[in-house]
């Protein structure tokens, strides 16, 4: 059986992951802050992890002693901040949740994956630069375009493991994220993800996708 872990599995694109994960076989290590009733309904096994405690953090190689083959960092916040109105707080909530979370969740867990592993960030196409046609959602948009780089380092840095990454856009999720606004149900976002590190290989290790499969610019 192999085994998965993913992040901010309690709602949103992540419950769909592990719900799907799970019906395909693989023992399914869900990574919340708090368990929600559709996720325990789910009978995964739960890991405490809030990216911006520490203390749950440290104490995840020790939750997790199991092999790894695959780790989605999913778990991500999105929080307004314009121009008119910098809130410090918010851009380095943004940036500790989605920035520096997916980089100390990998590196507490590289000793658990094993070669062959995929490990998933769950990224955004607003933190590419190319892309960037409508401006504004600072902390969002910089801890977007920050996870892409740390997900490329990675790349090169696990190489030598065996073990591939990809940087991954859901597409505009129908979740609490956006307020149920969307084009796709994050079932149909989770299934696209699913099929990317399906067809993650060490060729293509490093690369940034849309769930649908097109690659996106940096
Ligand atoms: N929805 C979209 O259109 C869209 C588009 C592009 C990218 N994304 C990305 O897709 C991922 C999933 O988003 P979603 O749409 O499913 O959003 P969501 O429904 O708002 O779910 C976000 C998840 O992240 C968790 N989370 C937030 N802060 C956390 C923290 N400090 N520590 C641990 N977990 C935390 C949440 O847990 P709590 O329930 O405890 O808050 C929740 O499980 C995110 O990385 C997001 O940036 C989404």
């Amino acid at each position: 059986m192999p085994t998965a872990l993913v992040t901010g599995a309690n709602r949103g694109i992540g419950l769909e992951l592990v719900r799907l994960l799970h019906s395909r076989g693989y023992t399914v290590i869900a990574a919340v802050r708090t368990a929600s009733p559709a996720l325990r309904a789910l009978g995964v096994r739960v890991v405490t992890l809030d990216l911006t405690n520490d203390e749950t953090l440290d104490a995840l190689p020790e939750a997790v002693t199991e092999p790894l083959d695959l780790l989605i960092n999913n778990a991500g916040v999105l929080r307004s901040v314009g121009l008119d109105d910098l809130d410090l707080d918010l851009l380095r909530l943004q940036y500790e949740v989605n920035a520096l979370g997916p980089l100390r969740v990998t590196a507490a867990l590289r000793e658990r994956l094993q070669p062959g592993a995929k490990v998933g960030i769950v990224t955004s196409r607003m933190g590419s630069i190319a892309d960037n046609t409508s401006g504004s959602h600072y902390g969002y948009r910089m801890s977007k375009a920050a996870v892409n780089m740390a997900g490329k380092s990675l790349a090169h840095d696990l190489r030598e493991q065996g073990v591939a990454v990809a940087l991954l856009h859901p597409g505009w999720v129908r979740t609490g994220m956006t307020g149920g606004t969307g084009h796709v149900g994050p079932e149909e976002a989770a299934r696209g993800l699913l099929a990317r590190l399906d067809a993650l290989t060490m060729e293509t290790s490093g690369g940034f996708w849309h769930a649908d499969g097109q690659s996106l610019p940096w």
